[in-house]
């Protein structure tokens, strides 16, 4: 399995792979199923970018997923499923009957037209046919682009049409905590304006009631009866896209992220093998989102391609008690759970009353991922659930980088709290300053950078290669940029600070500010809006936004009420703003630029040290918003 064992290992596959990459991903990669080996293993440059893995090679990842387990552990679980309510019983999928439900849904999916190639939209509840669905796209080479299912339907059509998706797989509804999303309704008011898409399957889930247009939507159970199991596994070129998965950034559009085939595989599988140490038979829980790149790479691609067990649990960790998630990992003897810092405070601020009696017994390595982790958690983390036995894995890394990038490897890498330790074999990360020039030694902070491509890094943004460009590696030449701000410590070690753009992180989810902005100004009523973070108990990060409404009349309530209703309906729940300040004006230079930084200050209670505000057009504003903010 390609694992690191010891200290000394480490260091000297991190040598080597630094001094010899090519030869050292080339033999990560032997370990995988390919069906014709590559002609080169990397050509690259990071001025168009233009970056290449494994040039010449065929392959197909769900071989390497399904079939090549199916002789030795075809019997093996492959995914464990468990509900959002407690009282259904969970299912077991062996790779056997995965193996064969995927190439059933792939040629569901041929008999409605679906080719190579083809954008195929997927907006599920997290259900093992949410899995099917993801694996029967990559079966025949449709590029997959799966949605959260948070999203409004606005987002939705404006993911699917930037694409093209022709066809979209969705349920009647979606389960979480106690709540339910109509997940097809929500898909039907995305298709007015979505004119490429020519069909839809339907999953029954929620068994709540939905309409059918007749020619364009169709039920999942009825597709796969009418189909046979054997589904022969499309023969991709390493560099054919394998998903596009949309986060946002600093401007308003979300960008399609896009993924290869064979570079993704390679390091989603090195990276789940080694980070978190998998060992046969163990129960690997991940309990992110299918819908975010966690849960594409660490609930499905990764464990699968490594012939593991993966869970997927439906529901929330606080639903229906806070014990929910510890009993999920008691009843199906979790032995790595890979969670986020905003589900550990969350459970954290419940006390230990909810971890009392239940057996955990079965962990062996713990992992976070999404945000930086608080000292405070990390070590509840570490005491109440790892009872000081396993090690946490602080795992950095973004959609773009397809896998994880620094972190500790369980059992090798000396932790410490809330830290990310050191870089995976491969990556070669740098700090710099604001000028690009790099900040050597050690004790020191930067921005942070890559040097070197690794295989997951992304190819593209999904139709407009110009925008890959800018965004990543235009900041620094030959450079890779993260986006996070970075300290490297005494010894050497990486410690992630957050994000140094106008992005957001919200319980681990990326929002960009710009895009918050752009949903709340379309509130009739609404003249203009900033929009910042500021430091959230639970969520890490909480979103503040100064609105400018002039006729605000004496329900103030009602009005943010209003623009949280129009924020929902734009984005979706997830960018709902945490606190909304009317004020009467923005700080604002003499050229008209918002001063962010003076609104971060604010808005993280911080009055007096607001640091330069000479280039300010009008100071009495400040003043004004401070005064009103205490009020809030
Ligand atoms: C951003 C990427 C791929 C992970 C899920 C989120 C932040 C991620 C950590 C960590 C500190 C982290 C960064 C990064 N982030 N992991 N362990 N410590 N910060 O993926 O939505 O693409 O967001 O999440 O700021 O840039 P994403």
């Amino acid at each position: 399995m390609m694992q690191i064992k010891s200290l000394a290992e480490y260091e000297e596959t991190y040598k080597f792979s630094v001094e010899h990459p090519e030869e050292f991903w080339a033999g990560i990669a032997e370990k995988f199923l390919w069906k014709k080996k590559w002609d080169k293993v990397l050509s690259w440059n990071f001025t168009d970018p233009q970056i290449k893995w494994f040039e010449g090679a065929k392959l197909n990842i769900t071989e390497n997923c399904l079939d090549r387990h199916l002789e030795k552990s075809g019997d093996k679980p492959a995914i464990i499923w468990e509900s959002n309510d407690p009282e259904k019983p969970s299912v077991t999928l062996t790779y056997k009957i995965l193996h064969e439900q995927v190439c059933r849904f792939a040629n569901v999916l041929k008999k409605n037209g679906v080719k190579k190639g083809d954008r195929i939209c997927i907006y599920m509840p997290m259900v093992p046919e949410l899995a099917i669905a993801v694996l029967a796209c990559a079966r025949i080479g449709a590029v997959h682009s799966v949605i959260f299912g948070g999203f409004s339907a606005k987002s939705i059509a404006d993911r699917i049409n930037d694409s093209a998706c022709k066809l979209v797989i969705t349920a009647d509804g979606s389960f979480r905590g106690s709540k339910q999303i109509q997940l097809k309704e929500v898909i039907d008011d995305a298709l007015i304006g979505c004119p490429t898409v020519e069909k839809v399957i339907v999953l029954t889930h929620t068994r709540t009631p939905v309409s059918m247009l007749k020619g364009r939507d169709l039920w999942f159970e009825d597709e796969i009866k009418l189909v046979d199991t054997i589904c022969p596994a499309e023969e991709m070129d390493a560099e054919d896209m394998l998903f596009i998965l949309y986060t946002s950034g600093s401007t308003g559009k979300p960008k399609g992220v896009v993924h290869t085939v064979g570079g993704y595989m390679v390091y989603a599988g090195y990276t789940f093998a080694n980070a978190f140490n998998y060992q046969p038979d163990e129960v690997f829980f991940c309990t992110a989102d299918i819908g975010w790149i966690t849960g594409h790479s660490y609930i499905v691609y990764g464990p699968l391609s490594q012939g593991a067990t993966t869970l997927i649990f439906e529901g929330i960790p606080t639903y229906p008690t806070p014990s929910r998630l510890w009993e999920v990992v008691e009843k199906h003897k979790v032995n790595i759970l890979y969670t986020a810092p905003t589900a550990i405070r969350s459970l954290m601020s419940f006390g230990k009353e909810p971890l009392e009696g239940i057996d955990m017994s079965s962990l062996r390595v713990l992992g976070s991922v999404g945000e930086p982790i608080n000292e405070e958690a990390w070590h509840w983390f570490d005491e109440e659930v790892g009872h000081k036995n396993c090690p946490i894995v602080d795992t950095w890394w973004q959609t773009e980088t397809g896998g994880l990038m620094i972190s500790p490897i369980a059992f090798v890498t000396p932790l410490k709290p809330a830290c990310a330790t050191l870089p995976l074999p491969g990556i070669q990360p740098l700090l710099v300053d604001e000028n690009g020039k790099e900040i050597e030694g050690n004790g020191v902070n930067g921005n942070l950078c890559i040097k070197f491509p690794w295989p997951g890094i992304l190819r593209t943004t999904y139709g407009d290669h110009e925008r890959c460009k800018q965004t990543y590696f235009s900041t620094y030449p030959n450079l890779y940029f993260t986006g996070d701000g970075c300290m490297r410590d005494e010894d050497g070690y990486y410690k992630i600070t957050g994000r140094v753009d106008d992005v957001i992180n919200v319980s681990g989810h990326r929002i960009g500010t710009a895009e918050v902005e752009n949903a709340i100004n379309m509130h009739a009523g609404v003249v203009e809006s900033a929009v910042v973070g500021y430091p959230h108990e639970v969520k890490g990060q909480g979103i503040y936004a100064f609105v400018i409404y002039p006729k605000l009349h004496d329900e103030p309530e009602l009005t943010k009420k209003d623009i949280l209703q129009t924020v929902t309906r734009v984005i979706g729940a997830i960018a709902k703003p945490d606190k909304i300040l009317f004020v009467t004006g923005l700080p604002k230079t003499r050229s008209g630029k918002i001063m962010r930084r003076i609104l971060r200050k604010i808005a993280e209670g911080e009055t007096t040290n607001l640091g330069d505000t000479s280039t300010l057009l009008d100071p009495g504003v400040v003043e004004e918003i401070i005064a009103s903010a205490q009020q809030l």
